[in-house]
């Protein structure tokens, strides 16, 4: 783990222009952090995504064609605090549906305080967390046949790149058989006065968020970044539907990173690339899943149409 960050961090910033991975904001800090950023005022995507799920839950239990007698695996790639997840699972074992919910997540840790919670709050829901990466995990149960169903929300997809968020998706399909669904919530492309604000709250957390890669870098691989000297900086333009962070040099300076043994220039000005959040609409949707063995089989979205979640079907 510590070796891939370490080859992850020496080539990103090696690289011209240089960047940095933004699965590495979630370390402890980092994932309070981002509970922060989920309640801050600006950040609208999670408060849509869950209107869906609480006012739109049968809608989603119809559209997922499932059959009370029919046993199925309800599986979630990230863990996640449940807070959608829980709206369904509370709907679906009112209704006496066979199924057992299995979050996946690489963080244990993460998992075990979701099944506490489950178990609290919904002692009936049959819950068998999976640890470990995404695929293993679905190459694990692709040996039973029992219809499935993939729910990958909360935007997380615009973390990727298209080109890498369609493999992403094919490879899902690969994983699944005939009618199995996968639930795909994206956050919608809009006009910048909304989504600049969401990544750039006026508490501070996501700058916070952002600049603790640099934090992170001092304490795991002997950084000596001075983090006065560097500030966020969100970019979106509604033309193109991405956001898109970044962190940047306020002087020309050089940072050495022990670890490494290696120092770093940055010229005044420079950016470090650190995160895309890419924005969807049907097209965009369309084009990802073209090349992969799903179709779009519904779609709802929140009242304010902020937000969607696409039903595909695996063919
Ligand atoms: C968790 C990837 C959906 O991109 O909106 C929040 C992460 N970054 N604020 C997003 C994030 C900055 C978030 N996702």
């Amino acid at each position: 783990m510590i070796d891939n960050f370490k080859k992850d961090i020496d080539s990103g910033l090696s690289s011209s222009p240089k960047s940095l991975p933004s699965k590495y904001f979630y370390d402890e800090i980092g994932d309070d952090l981002f509970v922060k950023i989920m309640h801050s005022e600006e950040y609208y995507l999670t408060r849509a995504e869950l209107d869906i799920f609480t006012n739109q839950t049968q809608q989603i239990i119809d559209h997922l064609q499932l059959k009370k007698d029919t046993y199925f695996e309800l599986i979630e790639l990230g863990a996640g605090d449940g807070l959608k997840t829980k709206k369904l699972l509370k709907s679906l074992s009112d209704q006496n549906y066979k199924f057992d919910y299995l979050p996946v997540d690489i963080s244990q840790n993460a998992l075990k305080n979701l099944e506490k919670s489950i178990n609290k709050e919904l002692p009936k829901v049959s819950i068998k967390s999976k640890q470990g990466d995404y695929f293993e995990v679905l190459e694990s149960l692709k040996e039973t046949k029992v219809p499935k169903i993939v729910l990958f929300l909360g935007s997380n997809i615009g973390n990727m790149e298209d080109e890498i968020a369609s493999q992403f998706i094919y490879k899902l399909g690969s994983n699944l058989n005939k009618n199995d669904k996968l639930f795909l919530g994206v956050d919608l492309i809009k006009s910048a006065d909304i989504v600049k604000p969401a990544y750039n709250d006026s508490e501070g957390f996501t700058r916070e968020f952002n600049l603790n890669l640099l934090t992170r870098i001092n304490k795991e691989l002997g950084g000596d970044f001075d983090r006065e000297q560097f500030e966020h900086q969100p970019e979106y333009e509604e033309s193109d539907g991405i956001a898109k962070s970044y962190i940047v040099s306020e002087s020309n300076q050089k940072v050495f990173i022990e670890k490494l043994d290696k120092t770093f220039e940055f010229e005044k000005g420079e950016k470090i690339f650190t995160e895309i959040s890419r924005k969807y609409n049907d097209q965009i949707i369309q084009n990802l899943i073209s090349d992969t063995s799903f179709s779009v089989s519904s779609k709802l979205s929140d009242s304010k149409d902020y937000f969607s979640t696409y039903i595909l079907n695996r063919s």
